[in-house]
C-alpha cells in the first residue's frame, strides 16, 4: 500500500510566528510542510517567496512541499532549490515549458511534481507521468485557503491512479485545497496519498490530532482499484 503522509499547509498559519506554527505541525506529526507560493498574477493572491522559505528552513526539519502558483515557474527554480525545497510542484497550466521545467527542477536535487487544475483533465498529465514524482490534484480553485472541497474532483484521482498503476510508476497523487477528515477519505478512496491540510492543521485547537484524524480516515478508505 502507498504511504499516506499529511501535508499542512502554512497559508493557515499566523504568518508573525511561521517557524513556531511549523514546529507545533512537525511535533504533530507532519512529515511535510506545504509552502503555498503565489505572485498575484497566476492567482489572484500574494503570499511569499523564496526569502521567507528559507528563513522557515533553519527551524524545521520537514520535507518542504513547495507549491508554485506562479505564471513563470522556470524562472524561479533554481531559487526555491537554494531556500531548502525539496519538492517542487507547478501548474501545467502556468507559462514555463513543462518538459524543461521538470529537468530543472530534477537537475537541482528536488522531487518534481505537476499540479492541475479543477478545470483541467487528469489526461493533460499523463505524457510526463514517468518523470514525476508527484501530480497535486488541486481540489479547489489555487489561489485562497479556507475553500470548500471539490467532490467533482475525485474522478480525476482516481483515472490518474488507474493510469499511474497500470504503468507500474512510483508517483504520489497530493490533493489540495478544503482537506478535513471526512473528505480525506473520500480522497485516498478515489486513490489520493498526500494530502494538504491548511485550516484543518492550524485552525484546529490540536493541529497534532487533526493531523491524526486525516492519516487515520485515509487509512481505513485506501484505494481499492
Ligand atoms: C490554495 C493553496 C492551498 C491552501 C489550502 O490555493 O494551494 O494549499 O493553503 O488551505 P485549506 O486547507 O485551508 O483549503
Ligand atoms: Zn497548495
Amino acid at each position: 500500500m502507498r504511504k499516506n503522509i499529511v501535508s499542512p499547509s502554512v497559508l493557515a498559519c499566523d504568518f508573525s510566528r511561521l517557524g513556531e506554527e511549523a514546529a507545533k505541525a512537525e511535533k504533530g506529526g507532519a512529515e511535510y510542510l506545504h509552502l503555498d507560493v503565489m505572485d498575484g498574477c497566476f492567482v489572484p493572491n500574494i503570499s511569499f517567496g523564496a526569502g521567507v522559505i528559507s528563513s522557515i528552513r533553519k527551524l524545521s526539519g520537514a520535507v518542504f512541499d513547495v507549491h508554485l502558483m506562479i505564471e513563470k515557474p522556470l524562472m524561479y527554480i533554481e531559487d526555491f532549490a537554494k531556500a531548502g525545497a525539496d519538492i517542487i510542484t507547478f501548474h501545467i497550466e502556468s507559462s514555463s515549458p513543462v518538459d524543461e521545467t521538470v529537468k530543472k527542477i530534477t537537475a537541482c536535487g528536488c522531487r518534481p511534481c505537476l499540479s492541475i487544475k479543477p478545470a483541467t483533465p487528469a489526461q493533460a498529465v499523463f505524457p510526463y507521468l514517468d518523470r514525476l514524482s508527484m501530480v497535486l490534484v488541486m481540489t479547489v480553485e489555487p489561489g485562497f485557503g479556507g475553500q470548500k472541497y471539490m467532490e467533482n474532483t475525485e474522478p480525476k484521482i482516481t483515472a490518474l491512479r488507474r493510469e499511474i498503476e497500470k504503468r507500474g510508476l512510483n508517483v504520489d497523487i497530493e490533493v489540495d485545497g478544503g482537506i478535513n477528515p471526512l473528505n480525506a477519505a473520500r480522497a485516498s478512496l478515489a486513490g489520493a496519498n498526500v494530502f494538504v491540510a491548511g485550516s484543518a492543521v492550524f485552525k484546529a485547537e490540536n493541529p497534532g490530532a487533526a493531523i491524526s484524524e486525516i492519516l487515520a480516515a485515509a487509512h481505513s478508505h485506501p484505494f481499492a482499484g
